[in-house]
């Protein structure tokens, strides 16, 4: 793997800025202004070649399908779609992504509880690798629009497996009360009902979860679906030839950058995140001897730190109890924080020698308290027009972002050694008004 495209390193104006590979943060942003989304083609084919390495290194074939939903921008799909990995879709729209960027239908998977008859019939005659059905309602509706469009219909069935991924309530998704898959305990009935010539049931999928940093849950969703796997076998005669066992493979989010001059940031959560290899092969294990194609649907894992977020500071101000550092970029921009509580680093563009270290909240504009990226953090003094950078920003950040307060859409940029070009433009309001 090489280094780490974001770094500190002496600039043209003779103090520590940050860089992207070989660019000067600083001077991106005076072109394509704040708040931006800046990311490094360098670390997406790092972490993908890091991903597949590891899967090699198991000794089991595994395929790496990449969750559209993490970040969805065309050009990096492009890029993603070029290093011969799958696509994890969850709607007409990332549908048509995946295709425009250039994956295969023969490399796509549909995922999701809610798909539209015509998002179904549109996944069938595009021929897509299969429909992953989560629930028996579900399966009538693929079944009657096969025999609709004479088309066999590729099936996986997504399970429940029971399993408690032990991360953030909002993205735990392997319970019997979260509303994703169907009840392990009622997929052999299901599949016996339901043996037509039009479904074609050749998988299985599991996704407990995102941000899991133990590999636990892994396992014990591994385990269980193995006895599903040898049972529909043993009793239904259904050969399954793939599992899909999802993303949800936890990333670090604090300390991704240091320098002596910032804070270094406490986590417990960090030192425990298993490697890539030990996570496959851990996983792998379980399937041992059996005839099956694993899949791992990572979104976070491939494309979570190759961006940063960089704002501008409007305002700073003080009172008895907080220090806010008022900056351009808000929730509309980056949710996670408000949402989950997430934490992301957040450092200045520009060291200052000898900073002072105080806590601070970077806040944004936006007319609600949970409009915040930090809270009472340990930062160097950051003054009005300074930049900052949340870091890690590149899954779940433009991809969630909205025009809430009518804030237009931050512009995103790519860095590609010396050459920088923009991937997205910043939406202007007459985009959102007309
Ligand atoms: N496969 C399925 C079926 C999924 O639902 C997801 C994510 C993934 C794969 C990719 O998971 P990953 O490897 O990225 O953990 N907005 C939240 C995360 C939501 C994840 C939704 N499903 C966040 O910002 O943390």
């Amino acid at each position: 793997m090489q280094q780490f495209p974001f770094f500190y390193q002496e600039s043209n104006t003779s103090t520590e800025a940050l860089f992207c590979e070989d660019l000067d943060i600083s001077e991106i942003t005076n072109v394509f202004g704040t708040p931006l989304f800046v990311y490094s083609k360098q670390r997406i084919l790092d972490n993908i070649n890091a991903f597949k390495n590891a899967a090699d290194n198991t000794g089991h074939p595994w395929k790496i399908s990449y969750a559209l939903k993490a970040n969805s921008n065309i050009e990096l799909l492009r890029i993603i779609s070029a290093q011969d990995v799958g696509a994890s879709i969850v709607s007409g729209g990332e549908l048509r992504a995946a295709l425009t960027a250039g994956f295969q239908p023969e490399q796509i998977t549909f995922d999701g509880p809610g798909k539209t008859d015509a998002e179904i019939d549109l996944a069938l005659r595009t021929k897509i690798k299969a429909i992953v059905v989560e629930s028996s309602q579900e399966l009538e509706v693929v079944h009657s629009q096969a025999i609709a469009l004479g088309i066999v219909a590729p099936v996986y069935i997504r399970i429940n497996p029971h399993v408690d991924a032990k991360t953030h309530p909002y993205i735990s998704t392997g319970l019997l009360e979260n509303k994703f898959g169907i009840d392990i305990d009622q997929v052999l009935d299901l599949i016996k009902t339901f043996h037509s010539p039009w479904l074609n049931i050749i998988g299985l999928h599991t996704h407990i979860g995102s941000q899991i940093t133990t590999i636990t849950p892994f396992v014990e969703a591994a385990e269980s679906i193995k006895h599903l796997v040898l049972k529909l076998k043993q009793e239904a005669s259904v050969d399954i030839k793939y599992l899909d066992l999802g993303g949800g493979r936890g990333i670090q989010y604090h300390n991704i950058i240091t320098h002596p001059n910032i804070p270094f940031e406490n986590s417990t959560n960090d030192a425990l995140i298993p490697t890539h290899e030990e996570f496959l092969s851990s996983i792998a294990n379980v399937f041992n001897g059996m005839d099956i194609e694993l899949t791992v649907e990572p979104g976070r894992a491939i494309i979570a730190d190759t961006a940063i977020l960089v704002s501008k500071v409007l305002y700073t101000k003080s009172n008895t109890k907080r220090t806010f550092v008022i900056v351009d970029a808000a929730m509309n921009d980056l949710i996670r924080p408000s949402l989950y509580g997430a934490y992301h680093q957040i450092v200045p563009v520009s060291i200052v020698a000898n900073p002072e270290i105080h806590l601070a909240s970077v806040v944004g504009p936006i007319c609600e308290t949970g409009d915040f990226l930090a809270l009472d953090r340990e930062l160097p003094i950051i003054n009005r027009s300074d930049l900052v950078a949340v870091m890690c920003v590149g899954a779940y950040g433009f991809s969630l972002s909205s025009n809430y307060n009518l804030r237009p859409k931050a512009a995103e940029v790519l860095i590609d050694g010396s050459k920088v070009r923009i991937i997205r433009k910043r939406q202007t309001i007459e985009d959102i008004l007309l």
